[in-house]
């Protein structure tokens, strides 16, 4: 459930316009409670807010304990920033921690994957998620100001470092907390320049991939031969060609995810679909038929999962 709920999660981020999670999407969950139309959307909102956690509690599946893996990493989140009177847990704190994380799946997981659509359209929205949503937008910081205490507050952790503790559900909007702008939304524009600034920063993130059954065995594929030519890695960060290449790729890769994880991917492949068509209506992509998946038969993670 918790699986497919994330996945749903990754929906609402490709098909929304405006991704107004999590933060709104608790305010909506005491509202929707006696609401069941709203539930959907509720249902995905949550996933949202799932993601962002993950992002936290990272690969919990390869780890199998979720509960101390969230705290594991929590630690290390929240060491970043240490000074109570100015922390403030931004993208220049979340993308290194980011590319941290990424290192650390290579170097503890044999068989990490990084699918175009798990993994380069859809996991950088669980950092930027963290500071977009959670920060406490003021005339100060009109981007959000994301300190300790409010962070703990959306994660439900309470305690001081070394003796932190998550208390599943008890996740909550801070008082006195204020939500982005009218106007200034978070919208899927918006996420695509956080997307790229971080791949400009680490252009790893964007290197679909993985472990070929040992840890530190990161092999990317090359976008020519993924592609058949239509993009290649000289040209990638030039123009539109990441974006495009990300997103196009993630609908090629998604029917074999959501094949995993659903009975019937119709409906979620046409929504997808949809929204990815929306997304890349401004970009004037090179047409991507196809890809050759025998790209993915050397990594043993890749199967079901991009
Ligand atoms: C959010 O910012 C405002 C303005 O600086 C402040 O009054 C309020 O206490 C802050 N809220 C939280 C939860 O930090």
């Amino acid at each position: 459930m918790k699986y497919s709920t994330a996945i749903v999660g990754a929906f609402a981020l490709c098909v929304s316009e405006v991704v107004a999670f999590p933060a709104a999407a608790i305010e909506y969950a005491a509202k929707a409670e006696r609401d069941a139309r709203t539930n959907e959307e509720l249902e995905s909102a949550i996933a949202s807010f799932e993601k962002t956690r993950r992002a936290v509690g990272f690969d919990a599946a390869a780890h199998g304990n979720d509960y101390k893996v969230i705290i594991k990493q929590f630690e290390q989140m929240f060491a970043l920033q240490p000074d109570a009177a100015t922390a403030n847990y931004d993208l220049s704190v979340l993308t290194p921690f980011r590319a941290d994380r990424f290192q650390q799946s290579v170097s503890e997981n044999p068989y990490f994957f990084n699918g175009a659509f798990t993994g380069v359209a859809v996991q950088p929205a669980a950092y930027t998620f963290i500071y977009r949503f959670m920060g406490n937008k003021s005339a100060e910081y009109p981007e959000g100001r994301l300190d300790q205490e409010t962070l703990k507050s959306f994660f439900s952790v309470t305690g001081t470092p070394g003796n932190f503790k998550w208390t599943e559900g008890y996740e909550k909007i801070p008082d006195n907390w204020y939500k982005r702008a009218i106007g200034d939304e978070y919208t899927i524009p918006f996420f695509l320049t956080d997307l790229l600034a971080a791949a400009a920063q680490y252009p790893k993130f964007l290197s679909i991939g993985g472990n070929t059954g040992t840890v530190n065995s990161f092999t990317g594929v090359d976008p020519a031969d993924l592609t058949g030519g239509v993009f290649n890695a000289d040209t990638l960060l030039e123009g539109n060609n990441a974006v495009c290449y990300i997103f196009q790729l993630a609908e090629q890769m998604a029917p074999d995810v959501l094949k995993g994880i659903l009975t019937d991917v119709t409906r979620p492949m046409d929504m997808l679909t949809q929204g990815i068509t929306q997304v890349l209506k401004p970009y004037n992509c090179p047409v991507l038929q196809d890809i050759d998946k025998s790209q993915f038969a050397q990594f043993p993670g890749a199967k079901g999962a991009y």
